[in-house]
């Protein structure tokens, strides 16, 4: 048993996030949401942070947007099982509001480890949050469907459900960059030659595997929000959550 993040095994990652009080939401959370899934996934998943249900039930994607993730990955023959799923921010935000930048520096070690355990060959990125940890410079609306090198491991920039489920123009979007996932799983591990950036800076390098997105209104930023209204009680449908 460790104490020490940088060398936790999971469930000692689940034990430190579970009794986490780094951040203020440490003592606002009904349940923590360190992530669930197959810890030998070649898919990895990241999206923002746990909304109503999955703070009650400490599991991830479990209202509305989780079952429209559940019915991509049906699409592409995969199970929830298949893949691991987690989220930048390990508790919920109140009303689901915005991670604030401390919240998602303070679960930012969890996150990192969390990628060095499971090791996937491709993680997908929903939403502008998980996609900036990746990509801190460009818009989703810019990166989403164009896979690209991190440190030999293919970083996908998807449209998070939750505004899929909002927009029908977004949702499409998402729906035809989660049919290339296959195909990315197939593809060997990238070689192409990731820029060293300076220590701190993740490695990124675009791969070009896929197609070029097609621009398209959907891609305004502004309509990426993760706020999931759908999945909330009434009183808690407070969230935009715009660019
Ligand atoms: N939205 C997220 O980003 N994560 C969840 O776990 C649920 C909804």
């Amino acid at each position: 048993m460790t104490d020490n993040v940088f060398t936790a095994d999971f469930d000692e990652i689940d034990r430190l996030i579970n009794s986490c009080t780094l951040c203020s939401l440490g003592s606002k959370r009904t349940t923590a949401v360190p992530g669930n899934g197959s810890r030998t996934a070649e898919l990895m998943f990241i999206g923002e942070g746990p909304g109503y249900y999955e703070d009650q039930q400490g599991l991830p994607f479990v209202g509305r947007a989780g079952q429209l993730l559940n019915e991509m990955l049906g699409a592409i023959g995969m199970r929830r099982e298949d893949v691991f799923v987690t989220n930048m921010i390990k508790c919920r935000a109140p009303n689901n509001r915005d991670p604030l930048p401390i919240e998602i520096r303070s679960c930012g070690p969890y996150l990192d480890r969390q990628i060095e355990l499971v090791s996937p060959k491709v993680i997908v990125t929903l939403g502008r949050y998980s996609t900036a940890k990746f990509f801190p410079d460009e818009p989703i609306g810019k990166l989403r469907g164009t896979p690209a090198n991190w440190n030999g491991i293919i970083v996908y920039p998807l449209y998070h459900p939750a505004a899929a489920l909002r927009n029908s123009t977004i949702r499409a979007s998402l729906e035809r960059d989660f049919l290339k996932l296959p195909s990315l799983l197939e593809a060997t591990t990238p070689t192409a030659a990731p820029v060293q950036p300076p220590p701190s800076e993740p490695q990124t390098a675009q791969l070009g595997l896929l197609d070029a997105p097609p621009s398209q209104s959907a891609d305004r930023p502004s309509e990426d929000s993760a706020a999931e209204p759908q999945d909330e009680p009434p009183s808690d449908q407070k969230q935009l959550g715009l660019f």
